[in-house]
């Protein structure tokens, strides 16, 4: 069994499904309303848990009513809370998100998010030590992401860095993440590259091992030389919210079996992730990633 530890964002996702996105001034009838837990630390650990991994979480919520749901969400996918804060002071994470033609946007208002310290992330160096990997997004403070980074490289444990919602990081300790895992436009901004540059150079340039998603097409890997391809699953989309999130803890989850099949197996699970409603509808577990994938 894999454990995994997870320093992230907790949140509410409100979720609207919709005909199309609205424009400024605009108003519409919608199809549906969810309210349903998200947030791409929590998404990350439900996900690894799904996919038979032992998991903690470092986090935070607000001791408010979404802070009572997503702590007992988590709770029953038997995700271990022992790090994750109750602050009497401060909202649990939002997110507003229309989903539309498959597509989504999303506005997330941190919250109790914005105080997961890098205290916080020394706090759990005894379940970090012990991990086989460890999975970090940038919905939290980026000096917490940083922490985290250093510490994985410092204690041996390999750490896969999301780097999402995307901005320039320093290289000085990007390169101690074992992998990072941007989409194309995400690649870009972590390297302050220009855009229209190829991804495949990017890669190439990037100062530490690449996996890079590209939705329905799939991923493409480098750990040196050229980078290689892993073709997307064919499914009907749903909802691609969370399908990084799938991706990235299946990644994590197997990459005791190595780079080329764990990045076989995230691309499976993402796909199938995608197939439902709300981040983390969707996320398959091990019994049903294998059976998709046999
Ligand atoms: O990655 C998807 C997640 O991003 C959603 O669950 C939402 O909470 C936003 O944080
Ligand atoms: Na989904």
């Amino acid at each position: 069994m894999s454990r995994i530890v997870v320093v992230g964002s907790i949140n509410m996702d409100l979720v609207t499904q919709a005909p199309r996105f609205v424009g400024p001034g605009e108003t519409i009838l919608g199809e549906r309303f969810l309210t349903v837990p998200g947030g791409k630390g929590a998404n990350q650990a439900v996900a690894a848990a799904r996919l038979g991994a032992q998991v903690a979480l470092v986090g935070a919520l607000g001791r408010d009513g979404f802070g009572e749901q997503l702590h007992a969400g988590l709770m029953a996918e038997h995700v271990d809370l022992t790090h994750v804060a109750r602050l009497d002071d401060c909202a649990s994470g939002t997110a507003s998100i229309t989903v539309a033609g498959g597509e989504n946007q999303i506005i997330v208002v941190p919250g109790a998010n914005a105080r997961v310290t890098p205290a916080d992330v020394e706090a759990a160096r005894s379940l970090i030590e012990r991990a086989d990997a460890v999975l970090v997004q940038m919905e939290i403070p980026l000096d917490t992401v940083e922490a985290t980074v250093r510490l994985g490289h410092r204690l041996g444990v390999p750490v896969i860095l999301n780097p999402a919602p995307a901005q320039k990081l320093p290289t000085d300790w990007l390169k101690l993440a074992r992998y990072v895992t941007p989409n194309q436009h995400e690649l870009a901004i972590l390297l302050g590259a220009d855009p229209v540059e190829d991804f495949e150079t990017l890669m190439r340039r990037a100062p530490c091992p690449v996996v890079l998603t590209r939705g329905g097409e799939g991923a493409w890997y480098r750990e040196q030389g050229e980078p290689l391809h892993q073709a997307g699953f064919k499914v009907d989309v749903v909802d691609s919210t969370g399908a990084g999130d799938t991706f990235n803890a299946a990644l994590a989850v197997f990459l005791k079996q190595g780079l080329p099949e764990a990045v076989r197996r995230a691309c499976a699970a993402a796909a199938l992730s995608v197939t439902k409603l709300g981040a983390q509808g969707g996320m398959p577990t091990v019994g049903e990633l294998e059976m998709f994938l046999a």
